[in-house]
């Protein structure tokens, strides 16, 4: 029975081979945005993986008989799993440089006003969507003067893809004419990006709104009457043929 008591045996193992055949190994750092990560190291035999070490399990396993055997003789060594460990955290370490050389991407930014109650309490949110990298800062201004008191902020949440959103909130008493902004800080800007509260703003989402549903209505009917017109077309076919054959 081989003993093997480094990688480096095990690859010879593989390249030495008397037969002409091809093997070779791969080492993989798979990482997610959200920092998730399985270190693995795969062993291949024309093309076939014959086994692997998966961190997420913490050993090597093999998928054939030979494989296997050779699986549980790196398993019995503490060296050997020893190692892989240490790559698994070399592997961690470098997540962040690695994340560091992606470019930003700019967030696109919504502020609404959320709810009107009475005596002009007022509660307003701003929206960050689709940034990266995750850090980033919002800060509300009345008139150009940061305000604190009232605010609040959702956590920074994964959309999954790499990319970000936020929300904050701004509860006050406004004052009729006065100025409300979101100012955003983010890698992807030069400088701080101010978007402010537009009253009209509403109304040109709801204008959307209403256009894009007009929009699928007539694409609806437009739909529709293709349908009939095919099928009208398809139905004059049929009585043609059958006009032909009783000729
Ligand atoms: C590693 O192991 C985990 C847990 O069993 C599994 O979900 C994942 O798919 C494995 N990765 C590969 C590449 O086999």
């Amino acid at each position: 029975m081989l003993v093997l008591k480094s990688f480096l045996s095990l690859f010879f193992l593989f390249f030495s081979s008397s037969y002409a055949l091809y093997g070779y190994a791969v080492v993989r750092c798979q990482f997610t945005s959200t920092r998730d990560l399985v270190y693995l190291e795969q062993f291949y035999f024309n093309k076939v993986l014959l086994g692997q070490y998966n961190s997420t399990l913490g050993k090597y396993v093999g998928y054939s008989k030979k494989a296997k055997e050779i699986a549980d003789d790196l398993n019995k060594s503490l060296r050997i799993l020893a190692q892989a460990k240490k790559n698994e955290e070399k592997c961690r370490n470098n997540i962040e440089p690695l994340l560091n050389l992606t470019n930003p991407v700019e967030p696109s930014v919504r502020v609404r006003q959320v709810e009107i109650r009475d005596s002009n309490q007022n509660t307003f949110s701003c929206s960050g969507y689709g940034f990266y990298p995750k850090q980033i800062n919002l800060t509300w201004l009345r008139d150009g003067r940061k305000v604190t008191d009232g605010v609040t902020y959702s956590d920074v949440l994964s959309s999954g893809n790499w990319l970000y959103q936020i929300h904050s909130y701004l509860e006050f008493t406004n004052i009729p004419g006065e100025k409300i902004a979101c100012q955003v800080e983010h890698a992807s800007l030069k400088e701080p990006k101010n978007y402010y509260w537009e009253p009209m703003g509403e109304a040109k989402w709801n204008k959307i709104a209403v256009g894009t549903s007009g929009l699928l209505v007539g694409l609806v009917v437009f739909l529709a009457g293709l349908i009939m017109t095919l099928c009208r077309s398809s139905t004059n076919g049929r009585v043609l043929v059958s006009t032909v054959s009783t000729d």
